[in-house]
This record gives structure tokens, C-alpha cells and sequence, in this order.
């Protein structure tokens, strides 16, 4: 079966996963407005294409935190990848490697950073860290990723508890006995205490607040970015308090429903935070023309969650290469059709010192 775009990815997943871990990847939270509108956002968005201007040639290199990587898609950290696929992560990790992209590794991770890090050694990753009430724990994963080459930490901070997600409750979601969460082999003892997604329940620290990236900027010297902003109020405070960069997310609808799309909150931090650090965003994004939205209204660059998870149950490594390479070729098609310049992200000047005037989609 020829795939052409991520819903042919989708279907297929749909059709080859158990239905519980269907549901577990599919979940949003409560009603799943804000999942659903996550992708309904990017469809209200217009281009204003501009025509005549030579896009004979494309180029969609970009940077993150000072790293080049080959366009502006990255893998948002997403948990239990061994559910779609034997190898997991490691298949993952492999194909961002071959694409030359971003891999943010989950703390949820069904392989050990280690096994990530040996399967695809010269991959570019950041790595994602939750805060637990034993900060510890947080602590000793931080150190480790940081000798394992990492580049920067992820700190995911829309999670104080978990999101109600109706159909992992009716299916009593939990991870089969072969597989378990990784990075945290022996760390807790077998107890009764009730787990939640894999780690005992009430193990994350609802208390975290912004003091806490004072806390983790003391423990390393990798750049931190912190993924869940929402407001421009948070924003703000997020620079302030000396971070490097911003993932805008919603955690794909899966925590607080009845928040925005996240393009649509991408606009109001783009604009407060002017260009001091960099903004990426998350959620939704399905076609290179929604890259090329998103990128118009400002992010550095975009990261799937979802679709990736679609791309290993297809074929693993190579179908999560073959999500990468359809988003590429979408986004080099789009970018040529709207004669959107790379150079041009974040409102700067065109080659020949013109404003960008007509490059910016219009919001209907
Ligand atoms: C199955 C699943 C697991 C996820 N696990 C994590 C996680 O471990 N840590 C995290 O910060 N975000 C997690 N997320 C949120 C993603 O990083 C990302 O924000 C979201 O998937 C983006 O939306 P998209 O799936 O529409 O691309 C998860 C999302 C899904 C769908």
C-alpha cells in the first residue's frame, strides 16, 4: 500500500493496534475539544501565496539551539513506543538519525536512554524530564542523559496530574508485563500502591512551580526548554526566568481540555517574547503546509507527536522515516507554492533586503 499522507498512517494504525493501545495514543482528554481542535486551527488558517519570484531553489535547512538540522520537524516526546513496534525508541531514535532531525526522548521511554543513545549514536536529541516529588529522581536523569550526550532537557510542565482520558480508564489501560518504563528499572520497589501509566501513581510533584528551573538550572549546564506554555503571561516568565527556549503545547489535547489549539496560543507568545528565545510548537500538525503555517506565524520549528507513533506501528524505523520524508517533501512543496523563503521565519528580511510583506497567512 502506497502512503501518502500521515492519515494513510493513521488508518493503518488504527487497523493493525490492539484497540486499547489505539486508545492510549488516540486519547485526549475529557470531551478531546482541544485535541480536536489542535488540528481544526490549522485548518482555519489561510496563505497568502506570492507568485513570480524564481523558487527554483529550496532550502530547508534551519537551526535549534544552534544545531542545524535538515527542516524544521522534530519527534515530540511521546511514551511507549514499544507498543507500536518491537524496537521502540530505538527504531525511532534511528530514523530521526538518518533524517538528520531532532529526537525529544520521553522519560516514558520503553527503551533506556542508553539503548537509544548505542542504537543511533549520532542522532541530535534532547530529552524530556518530568519533576517528581523525590527530586532525586529527576536529578539522577538529568546527570545521566547529560553524560550520554544529550543537548538540552525538555521540562514538561503542564502536567501536574494527569489528564482524565475517558477510554484508558474504561480500558484499564496498562503497559503489558514485558514491557516496562525503562529509565526507571529497579528504581521502584513492586508495591500496592496503584500505578498510573507504567510508574507508581502520585509519583510527579503537583507543587513544581518556577522556583524549580532556578533548582534545575543549578544541576546542569544543558540549555532548558520548557514545553506546555500556553499564555504569553507564562511566557514571559519563562524567559525571565533564563530559559532557552519554548515548546507551545497542549500535550495534543491530552491534559487540560478546553484550552487553545496550540497555533492558535503560538501567536501571543511569538509576539511577547520577540525573538529573545526561540519558540517551537506541538500539536496537530499533519501536512508540510501546517509546518509552513506554523513556521509563518513564528516557531523556529514543529514537533509530531502522533504521527510518529503511526509511522513505527506501519514499519517502524522506516515508517517513521517515511513520515519524516512525506512532512519534507510537503513542506518543500508548500514553501515553493507560497514562495515562503526559510530565511524569512520570524519576520526578518528577505535576500534582497525587502520587508515580508504578503509572506504572513492571513487568520480568517
Ligand atoms: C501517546 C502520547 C504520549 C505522550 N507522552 C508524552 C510524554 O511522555 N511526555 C511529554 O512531555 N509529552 C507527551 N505527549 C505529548 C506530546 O509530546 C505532544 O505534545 C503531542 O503529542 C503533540 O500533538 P500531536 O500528537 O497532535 O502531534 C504524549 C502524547 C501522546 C499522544
Amino acid at each position: 500500500m502506497a502512503m501518502v499522507c500521515l492519515t494513510d498512517f493513521e488508518e493503518y494504525a488504527k487497523e493493525h493496534l490492539s484497540k486499547a493501545t489505539w486508545d492510549y495514543y488516540a486519547a485526549g482528554a475529557d470531551e478531546c475539544c482541544t485535541r480536536d481542535d489542535n488540528l481544526l486551527a490549522y485548518k482555519r488558517i489561510r496563505l497568502r501565496p506570492r507568485v513570480l519570484r524564481d523558487v527554483s531553489v529550496s532550502d530547508t535547512r534551519t537551526t535549534v539551539q544552534g544545531t542545524e538540522i535538515s527542516f524544521p520537524v522534530g519527534i515530540a516526546p511521546t511514551a511507549f513506543h514499544c507498543l507500536a513496534w518491537q524496537e521502540g525508541e530505538m527504531a525511532t531514535a534511528r530514523a530521526t538519525e538518518a533524517l538528520n532531525t531532532c529526537y525529544i526522548t520521553s522519560t516514558y521511554s520503553t527503551c533506556s536512554v542508553e539503548e537509544i543513545v548505542a542504537a543511533a549514536p549520532n542522532g541530535y536529541r534532547w530529552f524530556q524530564l518530568y519533576m517528581y516529588r523525590d527530586r532525586k529522581l529527576s536529578e539522577q536523569l538529568v546527570h545521566r542523559v547529560e553524560a550520554l550526550g544529550y543537548k538540552a532537557l525538555v521540562l514538561t510542565v503542564d502536567v501536574p496530574y494527569t489528564g482524565k482520558r475517558r477510554n484508558d480508564i474504561r480500558n484499564q489501560f496498562r503497559l503489558p508485563p514485558h514491557l516496562k518504563v525503562k529509565n526507571f528499572e529497579g528504581v521502584f520497589q513492586e508495591t500496592s500502591v496503584p500505578e498510573e501509566y507504567g510508574i507508581p501513581a502520585n509519583t510527579l510533584d503537583p507543587s513544581i512551580s518556577w522556583k524549580d528551573i532556578y533548582w534545575l538550572q543549578s544541576i546542569t549546564h544543558l540549555p532548558i526548554i520548557v514545553k506546555g506554555i500556553l499564555t504569553k503571561e507564562d511566557a514571559e516568565l519563562a524567559v525571565k526566568h533564563g530559559v532557552q527556549g519554548i515548546i507551545v503545547s497542549n500535550h495534543g489535547g491530552r491534559q487540560l481540555d478546553g484550552g487553545p489549539a496550540s497555533i492558535d496560543a503560538l501567536v501571543e507568545i511569538v509576539d511577547v517574547v520577540a525573538g529573545r528565545i526561540e519558540i517551537y510548537v506541538d500539536g496537530g500538525i499533519r501536512t508540510g503546509s501546517d509546518v509552513l503555517k506554523a513556521l509563518a506565524l513564528g516557531a523556529k520549528c514543529v514537533f509530531i507527536g502522533r504521527p510518529a507513533v503511526w509511522g513505527l506501528a506501519y514499519k517502524g524505523e522506516e515508517g517513521v522515516r517515511e513520515v519524516l520524508q512525506i512532512l519534507n517533501d510537503e513542506f518543500r512543496l508548500s514553501m515553493a507554492l507560497a514562495d515562503f523563503d526559510m530565511a524569512a521565519q520570524g519576520g526578518l528580511q528577505d535576500d534582497d533586503g525587502t520587508n515580508l510583506e504578503g509572506f504572513w497567512p492571513e487568520l480568517n
